[in-house]
């Protein structure tokens, strides 16, 4: 897609979606054409990373959520995870002063006790400091994982049913939301997929049922401001129906 930063004023602020998800896929191959190593690749999307918060936060979207870490990315080499866990650990140490000027709460989901301690530890003093900003919630899925989330909600509902609290008339899609990480947030008007695979790659299974699917064939480090803007747009541009017909 061209640049066109005119395209940033033409958004309409009425419709902007409240929850943006993003599948950051392709700093791989971005660092694979630049024959560099692939944690460079990491460490170039986390400028796109700092980009799309800033953005997001600037348009007034209420909630950003970013894959950036997959239970299956614990397959990886020790190398590659230790340099992405460095550099989760490096942007919270270094957004947190930005975070707080400008009212953005950090929230983590997924299986964070995977995570090495110091990474936990800076996640939970970020999450701390930023409990009560109200401006824009930005959820980092680390160690996350769609299908384990769903086996976590089954078992909860399965236990309160075990003990008397439930009945099944009672398991709904309310409850069932309840019983997930996102249980405060509205659902994903958008997901955007950067790096042009057409998979959802368990990220946010429940929650996507209706959300707006963009896939670029742009790599991560790659993806800019006025890209993100111009799908925006185009989010604008479609229907939404949730299953009914035209109104
Ligand atoms: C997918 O690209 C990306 C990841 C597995 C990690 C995403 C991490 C970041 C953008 C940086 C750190 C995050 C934060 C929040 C500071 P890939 O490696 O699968 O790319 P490929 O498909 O081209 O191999």
């Amino acid at each position: 897609m061209k640049s066109n930063p005119a395209d940033y004023t033409d958004l309409d602020p009425e419709k902007l979606p409240a929850h943006v998800a993003i599948i950051m896929d392709g700093n791989g191959r971005w660092a694979k054409k630049r024959l560099v190593n692939r944690v460079k690749g990491h460490e170039k999307g986390t400028n796109t990373v700092r980009t799309m918060v800033r953005t997001s936060r600037e348009l007034g979207i209420s909630t950003l959520t970013l894959y950036a870490f997959s239970t299956e990315n614990w397959q990886r080499s020790k190398m590659e995870i230790a340099g992405l866990m460095a550099l989760l650990k490096k942007f919270l140490k270094s957004e947190q002063k930005e975070m707080l000027e400008n009212d953005i709460r950090l929230n983590a989901i997924g299986e964070i006790d995977r995570l090495p301690k110091g990474v936990q530890q800076e996640l939970q003093n970020t999450m701390n400091i930023t409990k009560n900003n109200s401006g824009m919630l930005l959820t980092l899925a680390l160690s996350y994982g769609g299908r384990s989330e769903i086996v976590k909600m089954v078992r909860e509902i399965a236990l309160a049913a075990k003990t008397g609290q439930i009945g099944p008339d009672s398991i709904t899609p309310e409850l069932i939301a309840r019983h997930l990480y996102t249980k405060d947030m509205p659902d994903p008007d958008i997901l955007i997929r950067t790096g042009g695979e057409m998979r959802i790659s368990n990220f946010l299974l429940w929650q996507i049922a209706y959300s707006e699917i963009f896939v670029t064939n742009t790599l991560w480090p790659d993806f800019s401001k006025e890209e993100y803007v111009q799908i925006l747009k185009a989010f604008q541009g479609r229907e939404r129906r949730f299953g009914k017909t035209e109104s």
